[in-house]
């Protein structure tokens, strides 16, 4: 009886709950509508124009200040200080018609004051709740600033290292790129964008972007429904789920029309069948690309093309302020429609509280205790250990004396990679500071070789050899300068830059106990660098708190866990190379692996027996998707499950034992696979569906348990989704080859 009463009252307060909720998201509807009646067709389409602001000091240019008073701007972007967003946002209150203020867009990617790794190296880690907790302080810091929108996170799959934002991605796995996109959605959102320290997200870019052919940056795209659905989708569904607030629109031809003026994409799937609330942001100046690209014939026939295709705010080619007008008197474009892509963009500043909270929020909130203490952590789990010879790592703290070598130990500004805008270089703390703040002065001997990533002059390479000759332990800081990755800044080649090959031969020559720290953000080509260093630390481009984070790596304080977002091939010409990819007819083995050398001089030409490999460099990669080195090791065994047959209502329980063999407390990412053997489509040998980030000390073993619903078996064959009955391989492990493995049947 009295639990009937308690659940009756629950109920009550729930059905209360929602309905609070339903009649405030309508007052704020009609708000918002009431707005929008009292509103020329001028600066409607002006909240539908997002303008690049030029000038970098006060005062506001004249022809800004007049845009924005007269209400044509909705929404400005790259503000460059405080007081020039205040500025903008007072004219925009005070002095326009109706006050309405500004968005006020800045790509703050991977931190805002605090730098975190970039964000492949935060994929790295593995650990949406970190992620999550980096977006909140980078909207916590932004909104100090006044910035309330961030073109942030991007969610593109990335299966090709040549091109240079893979290092804004989080690599190759659609499953892992929905966890990280939602948890920093959630992270710079809150759980209400009214908060003070929440700011809108967008979900960019929309869609396929990463699959350029080639890995050249803007190049087009050609990705079968299929796969769009499975794969490149995928975080974009999630996101919306999420309750994003934009998304963004990208640059790229996606099977012959661009995603900028793609009804497909954004009008049907994005709005229509998702049912996304809030709005589309074109990317930089892409609707008047679409003329570049041959889709459209001038400036109206772009603008028209964008909006139709559901691009409601046009970032920075002013094609909608200039041609919306007339689209809509000549009677090609609904007024209605207008409406609705107004409304999706006022509802956002309504969420957002700017109305009644348009200016910065009160107090220094940059680069608090917190947040760096967050930075930190984040260095940590996102460094990958790749090799340790003979254990070289961790050093003893009580190591004589340090040689530290190469152009990124002491690099502050090319540590925090690339998209940095508000991030200062006088923050980051580099390796070097910390080596010698960890060991003090008289153990650490310095050089850095090489002025640059990219020096080829070796006039600074005897005074590293030298120095190295005089320490116990070689530590090598090399990778490349943060501006040889991100945007448009692919390569074809996917070496070290400059002559840090050399650098890495001669101080191997010595034969002391070397490490390599790898600062960069992109996939370099490691294969002919292992054999000359004991250690490599895939360290990425770690952001402020590089040097301290790697201490903590280096010295054995903390045990290296970043697992590989993204698939190391052996060489460029392997690329693309994923691990959930599907199986030819032909599948390689060692076995049958035709090695070029070993075939004799005018061998019988058959094609028995042969599979899917190259002469040179085989099948495999160099190292696999999920692969992570730590200071212990882990021992996976007992794999169960709860069934052998599920239903399509059932859930099954995956578990396992995993325990610490090793002699140190460290952290291991528990990760499940799956394979759907039989299909209608072929499906990929592989497929991640969960992971768990588990901290075991030396002895200590847990169950690991992974929840599989037939949701998580569903794929789409081209024309629709499908969760077909038959036989399932699972695995679970602690990276993409794991081979704990059983079998279930879903009936
Ligand atoms: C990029 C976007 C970015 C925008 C604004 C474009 O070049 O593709 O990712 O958000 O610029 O800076």
């Amino acid at each position: 009886m009295k639990l009937t009463k308690y659940l009756n009252s629950v109920l009550l307060i729930l059905v209360v709950m929602a309905t609070l909720s339903c009649s405030s998201e309508q007052d704020e509807m009609d708000h918002v509508d009431s707005l929008i009646n009292q509103m020329t067709l001028d600066e409607k389409i002006g909240q539908m124009n997002q303008l690049m602001n030029f000038v970098d000091s006060l005062p506001i240019d004249p022809y800004f200040y007049n845009l924005i008073k007269e209400g044509q701007v909705g929404s400005v972007l790259n503000a460059f200080s405080p007081e020039m967003i205040h500025e903008m946002q007072r004219i925009a209150v005070q002095e326009s018609r109706l006050g309405i203020p500004l968005l006020i867009g800045r790509d703050i990617i991977h931190g805002y004051r605090t730098i975190f790794p970039v964000n492949i190296g935060l994929a790295a880690t593995f650990n949406p709740q970190l992620v999550k907790e980096c977006a909140e302080i980078a909207a916590m810091e932004a909104r100090s600033e006044g910035v309330n929108w961030t073109f942030a996170p991007m969610m593109d799959i990335s299966r090709d290292p040549r091109w240079g934002r893979m290092v804004e991605s989080c690599g190759e796995d659609p499953y892992l790129a929905e966890q990280m996109a939602v948890a920093s959605i959630k992270g710079f959102q809150g759980d209400d964008l009214s908060n003070k320290n929440s700011i809108a997200a967008t979900a960019k870019h929309y869609v396929g972007y990463g699959a350029a052919i080639g890995g050249r940056d803007y190049n087009t795209t050609l990705i079968p429904e299929a796969e769009l659905r499975n794969v490149y989708l995928r975080p974009f569904k999630a996101a919306v789920q999420a309750d994003v607030a934009s998304v963004m629109s990208g640059f790229n031809e996606l099977n012959g029309v661009p995603t900028s003026g793609n009804v497909y994409t954004i009008r049907n799937i994005l709005k229509n069948e998702w049912g996304f609330k809030g709005f589309v942001v074109s990317d930089w100046a892409s609707v008047k690309n679409l003329q570049v690209h041959g889709f459209a014939k001038d400036s109206m026939d772009a603008t028209e093309k964008a909006f139709i295709a559901g691009v409601d705010m046009d970032m920075c080619s002013s094609y909608f302020i200039d041609n919306l007008k007339s689209l809509v008197e000549n009677g090609i474009v609904k007024e209605e429609l207008i409406d609705n892509a107004v409304r999706r963009i006022l509802k956002v500043k309504f969420d957002l509280d700017l109305f009644d909270k348009p200016y910065a929020t009160e107090g220094n909130k940059l680069l608090t205790e917190q947040a760096l203490d967050l930075a930190k952590k984040t260095v940590i789990q996102s460094a990958v250990l790749l090799q340790n010879k003979n254990n070289v790592l961790p050093l003893s703290k009580n190591i004589k004396k340090v040689a530290v070598i190469g152009p990124l130990a002491d690099a502050p500004h090319e540590q925090m990679g690339t998209w940095v805008f508000d991030g200062k270089e006088e923050n980051s703390i580099t390796p070097l500071k910390a080596i010698i703040d960890f060991l003090g002065e008289e153990r650490v001997i310095y050089s850095p070789g090489l002025e640059t990533s990219r020096t080829i002059d070796k006039k600074g390479l005897n005074d590293a050899i030298k120095t190295a000759q005089n320490a116990d332990v070689v530590l090598l800081f090399m990778g490349d300068e943060s501006i040889l990755t991100g945007e448009a800044h692919c390569r074809a080649e996917l070496t070290l830059p400059g002559c840090q090959n050399e650098l890495i031969h001669e101080i191997s020559k010595l034969g002391k106990p070397t490490v390599l720290v790898m600062m960069t953000g992109v996939i370099l080509m490691v294969e002919p660098i292992l054999g000359k260093v004991d250690a490599l630390l895939y360290g990425w481009h770690p952001g402020t708190m590089g040097g301290p984070g790697y201490v903590d790596l280096l010295f054995g304080i903390e045990s290296p866990s970043g697992k590989l977002p993204m698939t190391f091939p052996r060489t460029e010409g392997q690329i693309p190379v994923y691990y959930n990819h599907n199986n030819t007819g032909h599948p390689p083995s060692d076995e049958s692996w035709i090695r070029m050398y070993d075939i004799p001089v005018k061998a019988w030409q058959t094609s028995l027996g042969n599979t899917s490999h190259y002469l040179d460099y085989g099948f495999e990669p160099l190292f696999e998707f999920g692969f992570g080195l730590s200071y212990t090791e882990f021992q996976y065994s007992d794999i169960k499950l709860s069934k052998k047959v599920i239903s399509k209502n059932d859930t099954l329980v995956v578990a396992a034992k995993i325990k610490n063999i090793g002699g140190v407390k460290a952290d291991d990412v528990a990760q499940l696979y799956v394979r759907d053997l039989v299909g209608s489509i072929v499906r990929p040998v592989k497929e991640l569906k969960g992971f768990k980030r588990i901290r075991l000390n030396p002895g200590e073993e847990k169950i690991v348990e992974f929840m599989l619903s037939s949701e998580d078996l569903t794929f789409h064959d081209g024309e629709k989704w499908h969760v077909e009955p038959g036989e399932f391989h699972v695995w679970i492990g602690n990276s993409s080859k794991a081979s704990l493995m059983t079998k279930f049947e879903l009936k």
